[in-house]
């Protein structure tokens, strides 16, 4: 999250590029398919990572890892990671188990919003429900890390 003081010393080229992609001619004609949202309580997650270590390969890819890993403190990353994933399950109208974690990774470009890459039987799921676009945001702070996401399809 934005500190304030950091918000008022931003500038309009970063309102715009961050603003952006609401405006994407790609949305023309698409409906929205489904929306997620999801929440971690950080100190939690910690707590259930630690006490089970082998979890992380279980829920990430090897790219989500090696991203989140380069971080200060990875967890806040892996948080973000995690509920993204389960709003992406929302957004999909399914359960993320059926999905598997690992079959839904959350990309990384520098300098642009996280994006949705679907692999195996989540990618045939979505396909079938002809969802072709994805918008993902997501936020963490040392208490809570959050994701939002919208699935179009048409
Ligand atoms: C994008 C931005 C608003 C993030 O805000 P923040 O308060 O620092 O951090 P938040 O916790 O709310 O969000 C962090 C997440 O935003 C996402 N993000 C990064 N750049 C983004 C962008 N341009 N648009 C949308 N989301 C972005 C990332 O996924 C990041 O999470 P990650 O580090 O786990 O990958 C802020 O970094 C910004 O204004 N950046 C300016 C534009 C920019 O990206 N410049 C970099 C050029 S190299």
């Amino acid at each position: 999250m934005i500190d304030p003081q950091q918000m008022a010393a931003s500038n309009d080229d970063t309102a715009r590029m961050v603003g952006s992609q609401i405006y994407d001619t790609e949305m023309v004609g698409s409906q929205i398919y489904g929306i997620g949202i999801d929440a971690v309580d950080i100190k939690r997650f910690r707590g259930v990572l630690t006490r089970c270590p082998q979890l992380a390969e279980r829920l990430y890819t090897t790219a989500e890892l090696d991203y989140a890993y380069k971080a200060n403190d990875p967890l806040l990353r892996l948080a973000a990671r995690f509920v993204a994933k389960e709003a992406i399950a929302k957004a999909m109208g399914t359960g993320i188990w059926q999905l598997r974690f690992a079959n839904v990774e959350v990309t990384h470009q520098r300098g642009h919003p996280p994006s949705v890459l679907l692999h195996e039987r989540a990618k045939r799921i979505a396909d079938a429900r002809g969802i072709r676009k994805w918008y993902l945001s997501i936020t963490h702070t040392e208490i809570v890390a959050m994701a939002f996401v919208i699935a179009l399809h048409g």
